[in-house]
Protein backbone atom coordinates (compact mmCIF):
# COMPACT_ATOMS: atom_id res chain seq x y z
CA UNK A 1 0.00 0.00 0.00
CA UNK A 2 1.48 3.58 -0.88
CA UNK A 3 2.41 5.72 1.65
CA UNK A 4 0.06 8.73 1.29
CA UNK A 5 2.63 11.37 1.04
CA UNK A 6 4.36 9.79 -1.87
CA UNK A 7 0.89 9.82 -4.09
CA UNK A 8 1.57 12.35 -7.29
CA UNK A 9 1.00 16.08 -6.48
CA UNK A 10 1.80 18.12 -9.76
CA UNK A 11 3.51 21.35 -8.74
CA UNK A 12 1.92 23.74 -6.70
CA UNK A 13 -0.73 21.85 -6.03
CA UNK A 14 -2.06 20.90 -2.63
CA UNK A 15 -4.78 17.77 -1.98
CA UNK A 16 -7.20 18.01 0.73
CA UNK A 17 -10.46 16.79 1.90
CA UNK A 18 -13.54 18.88 0.99
CA UNK A 19 -15.35 20.70 3.40
CA UNK A 20 -19.01 21.99 3.18
CA UNK A 21 -17.20 25.11 3.20
CA UNK A 22 -15.90 24.83 -0.53
CA UNK A 23 -19.79 23.52 -1.92
CA UNK A 24 -20.66 26.98 -3.46
CA UNK A 25 -17.07 28.09 -5.16
CA UNK A 26 -17.72 23.89 -6.53
CA UNK A 27 -21.11 24.52 -7.84
CA UNK A 28 -20.53 28.11 -9.23
CA UNK A 29 -17.93 26.56 -11.23
CA UNK A 30 -18.78 22.68 -12.32
CA UNK A 31 -21.05 23.96 -15.42
CA UNK A 32 -18.07 25.86 -16.86
CA UNK A 33 -15.76 22.91 -16.37
CA UNK A 34 -17.84 20.30 -18.00
CA UNK A 35 -17.91 22.47 -21.21
CA UNK A 36 -21.47 24.57 -20.72
CA UNK A 37 -23.52 21.57 -19.66
CA UNK A 38 -26.01 21.94 -17.09
CA UNK A 39 -24.56 19.71 -15.15
CA UNK A 40 -24.71 21.39 -11.64
CA UNK A 41 -27.52 19.15 -10.58
CA UNK A 42 -25.35 15.89 -10.06
CA UNK A 43 -23.98 17.78 -7.31
CA UNK A 44 -26.37 18.77 -4.71
CA UNK A 45 -24.92 19.61 -0.84
CA UNK A 46 -25.29 16.59 0.36
CA UNK A 47 -22.40 15.50 -1.35
CA UNK A 48 -19.93 18.07 0.83
CA UNK A 49 -22.24 17.13 4.20
CA UNK A 50 -22.27 13.02 4.13
CA UNK A 51 -19.19 12.10 1.84
CA UNK A 52 -16.27 14.47 2.36
CA UNK A 53 -14.24 11.73 4.14
CA UNK A 54 -13.81 9.56 0.82
CA UNK A 55 -13.68 12.53 -1.67
CA UNK A 56 -10.55 14.91 -2.11
CA UNK A 57 -10.20 18.49 -3.61
CA UNK A 58 -7.15 19.92 -4.66
CA UNK A 59 -6.26 24.14 -5.07
CA UNK A 60 -3.27 26.05 -6.13
CA UNK A 61 -1.07 27.32 -3.69
CA UNK A 62 -3.14 31.05 -4.26
CA UNK A 63 -5.82 28.70 -2.85
CA UNK A 64 -7.63 28.49 -6.41
CA UNK A 65 -10.07 25.41 -6.71
CA UNK A 66 -8.11 23.25 -9.16
CA UNK A 67 -9.85 19.94 -9.25
CA UNK A 68 -12.51 17.78 -7.21
CA UNK A 69 -13.29 13.99 -7.00
CA UNK A 70 -16.31 13.20 -4.94
CA UNK A 71 -16.80 9.21 -4.50
CA UNK A 72 -17.90 6.95 -1.48
CA UNK A 73 -17.51 3.27 -0.47
CA UNK A 74 -20.33 1.74 -1.57
CA UNK A 75 -22.63 0.13 1.31
CA UNK A 76 -24.26 -2.52 -0.43
CA UNK A 77 -21.30 -3.61 -2.70
CA UNK A 78 -18.27 -4.48 0.30
CA UNK A 79 -15.45 -5.02 -2.32
CA UNK A 80 -16.43 -1.53 -4.28
CA UNK A 81 -15.56 2.17 -4.18
CA UNK A 82 -17.71 4.80 -6.36
CA UNK A 83 -16.57 7.61 -7.94
CA UNK A 84 -19.68 10.05 -8.44
CA UNK A 85 -17.81 12.99 -10.06
CA UNK A 86 -14.17 14.43 -11.17
CA UNK A 87 -12.93 17.43 -12.71
CA UNK A 88 -10.09 19.58 -12.62
CA UNK A 89 -9.99 23.30 -13.93
CA UNK A 90 -9.66 23.89 -17.39
CA UNK A 91 -7.08 26.24 -16.83
CA UNK A 92 -5.00 23.17 -15.11
CA UNK A 93 -5.86 20.12 -17.63
CA UNK A 94 -2.98 17.63 -18.38
CA UNK A 95 -0.55 18.36 -15.67
CA UNK A 96 -1.36 15.03 -13.34
CA UNK A 97 -4.39 16.68 -11.12
CA UNK A 98 -7.09 14.70 -12.25
CA UNK A 99 -4.45 11.56 -11.66
CA UNK A 100 -3.76 12.97 -8.39
CA UNK A 101 -7.35 12.85 -7.49
CA UNK A 102 -7.72 9.45 -8.49
CA UNK A 103 -4.67 8.00 -6.68
CA UNK A 104 -5.66 9.54 -3.39
CA UNK A 105 -9.10 8.13 -3.39
CA UNK A 106 -7.46 4.75 -4.83
CA UNK A 107 -5.35 4.54 -1.48
CA UNK A 108 -8.43 5.24 0.81
CA UNK A 109 -10.27 2.61 -1.37
CA UNK A 110 -7.62 0.38 -0.38
CA UNK A 111 -7.58 1.13 3.05
CA UNK A 112 -11.03 0.40 3.55
CA UNK A 113 -10.21 -3.25 1.89
CA UNK A 114 -12.11 -2.47 -1.34
CA UNK A 115 -10.66 -3.83 -4.57
CA UNK A 116 -12.63 -2.38 -6.93
CA UNK A 117 -13.31 1.22 -8.47
CA UNK A 118 -16.24 2.11 -10.73
CA UNK A 119 -17.39 5.01 -12.40
CA UNK A 120 -19.91 6.01 -15.39
CA UNK A 121 -19.58 8.19 -17.69
CA UNK A 122 -21.65 9.68 -20.79
CA UNK A 123 -20.30 7.61 -24.20
CA UNK A 124 -19.96 10.92 -26.00
CA UNK A 125 -17.40 12.25 -23.23
CA UNK A 126 -14.24 11.06 -25.59
CA UNK A 127 -11.87 13.07 -22.51
CA UNK A 128 -13.01 11.13 -19.71
CA UNK A 129 -13.21 8.05 -21.37
CA UNK A 130 -9.46 8.64 -22.30
CA UNK A 131 -8.61 10.01 -18.69
CA UNK A 132 -9.82 7.14 -17.03
CA UNK A 133 -8.41 4.63 -19.59
CA UNK A 134 -5.07 6.17 -19.05
CA UNK A 135 -5.58 5.60 -14.93
CA UNK A 136 -6.33 1.80 -15.64
CA UNK A 137 -10.07 1.87 -16.04
CA UNK A 138 -11.80 -0.48 -18.24
CA UNK A 139 -14.83 -0.15 -19.96
CA UNK A 140 -17.11 -2.57 -18.95
CA UNK A 141 -19.54 -5.01 -21.82
CA UNK A 142 -21.58 -6.92 -20.68
CA UNK A 143 -25.62 -7.97 -21.70
CA UNK A 144 -27.28 -4.72 -23.71
CA UNK A 145 -24.30 -2.84 -24.40
CA UNK A 146 -23.96 -1.16 -27.29
CA UNK A 147 -21.21 0.78 -28.86
CA UNK A 148 -22.25 4.64 -28.79
CA UNK A 149 -19.87 7.32 -29.59
CA UNK A 150 -17.57 4.94 -30.06
CA UNK A 151 -17.14 3.16 -26.75
CA UNK A 152 -19.13 0.84 -25.52
CA UNK A 153 -22.32 2.00 -23.20
CA UNK A 154 -25.28 1.16 -21.85
CA UNK A 155 -28.30 3.08 -24.03
CA UNK A 156 -31.04 4.16 -21.91
CA UNK A 157 -28.89 3.62 -18.70
CA UNK A 158 -29.82 6.42 -16.26
CA UNK A 159 -33.85 7.90 -16.44
CA UNK A 160 -34.12 5.54 -19.52
CA UNK A 161 -33.05 7.82 -21.50
CA UNK A 162 -29.03 8.82 -20.27
CA UNK A 163 -26.62 6.43 -22.11
CA UNK A 164 -24.14 5.59 -20.06
CA UNK A 165 -20.17 3.94 -19.99
CA UNK A 166 -19.56 1.61 -17.32
CA UNK A 167 -16.11 1.76 -16.28
CA UNK A 168 -14.20 -0.56 -13.92
CA UNK A 169 -10.90 -0.50 -12.07
CA UNK A 170 -8.86 -2.97 -9.97
CA UNK A 171 -6.73 -1.88 -6.93
C1 LIG B 1 -11.28 14.33 -17.46
C2 LIG B 1 -10.53 15.32 -16.58
C3 LIG B 1 -10.96 15.14 -15.11
C4 LIG B 1 -9.01 15.05 -16.72
O1 LIG B 1 -8.32 15.87 -15.77
P1 LIG B 1 -6.77 16.29 -15.97
O2 LIG B 1 -6.38 16.98 -14.71
O3 LIG B 1 -6.56 17.01 -17.24
O4 LIG B 1 -6.08 14.84 -16.06
P2 LIG B 1 -4.53 14.48 -15.82
O5 LIG B 1 -3.67 15.62 -16.28
O6 LIG B 1 -4.35 14.03 -14.42
O7 LIG B 1 -4.33 13.25 -16.81
C5 LIG B 1 -4.22 11.90 -16.35
C6 LIG B 1 -4.05 11.02 -17.56
O8 LIG B 1 -5.24 11.09 -18.38
C7 LIG B 1 -4.88 11.45 -19.71
N1 LIG B 1 -5.87 12.41 -20.22
C8 LIG B 1 -6.44 13.42 -19.53
N2 LIG B 1 -7.26 14.13 -20.34
C9 LIG B 1 -7.16 13.56 -21.56
C10 LIG B 1 -7.74 13.86 -22.83
N3 LIG B 1 -8.59 14.90 -22.99
N4 LIG B 1 -7.44 13.07 -23.88
C11 LIG B 1 -6.58 12.01 -23.74
N5 LIG B 1 -5.98 11.68 -22.56
C12 LIG B 1 -6.29 12.46 -21.49
C13 LIG B 1 -3.56 12.17 -19.59
O9 LIG B 1 -2.82 12.06 -20.80
C14 LIG B 1 -2.89 11.45 -18.44
O10 LIG B 1 -2.25 10.28 -18.88
P3 LIG B 1 -0.76 9.92 -18.36
O11 LIG B 1 -0.78 10.15 -16.85
O12 LIG B 1 -0.64 8.47 -18.73
O13 LIG B 1 0.14 10.85 -19.06
C15 LIG B 1 -10.79 16.79 -17.04
O14 LIG B 1 -10.57 16.88 -18.43
C16 LIG B 1 -12.19 17.31 -16.72
O15 LIG B 1 -12.43 17.83 -15.63
N6 LIG B 1 -13.14 17.17 -17.68
C17 LIG B 1 -14.51 17.70 -17.48
C18 LIG B 1 -15.27 16.92 -16.43
C19 LIG B 1 -15.44 15.46 -16.81
O16 LIG B 1 -15.77 15.13 -17.93
N7 LIG B 1 -15.23 14.56 -15.80
C20 LIG B 1 -15.28 13.11 -16.01
C21 LIG B 1 -16.66 12.55 -15.97
S1 LIG B 1 -17.31 12.51 -14.29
Amino acid sequence: MADATALPTPAGIALRRPTEADYPGMVRVIDDWWGGRTMDALLPRLWLQHFTGTSWLAETTASELAGFLIGFHSPDRANVAYCRLVATNPNLRGRGVGRALYERFFDDARRAGRHEVRAITWPGNRPSIAFHRALGFQVEVGPGSQNLYGTPAQPGYDFDREDRTILVRTI
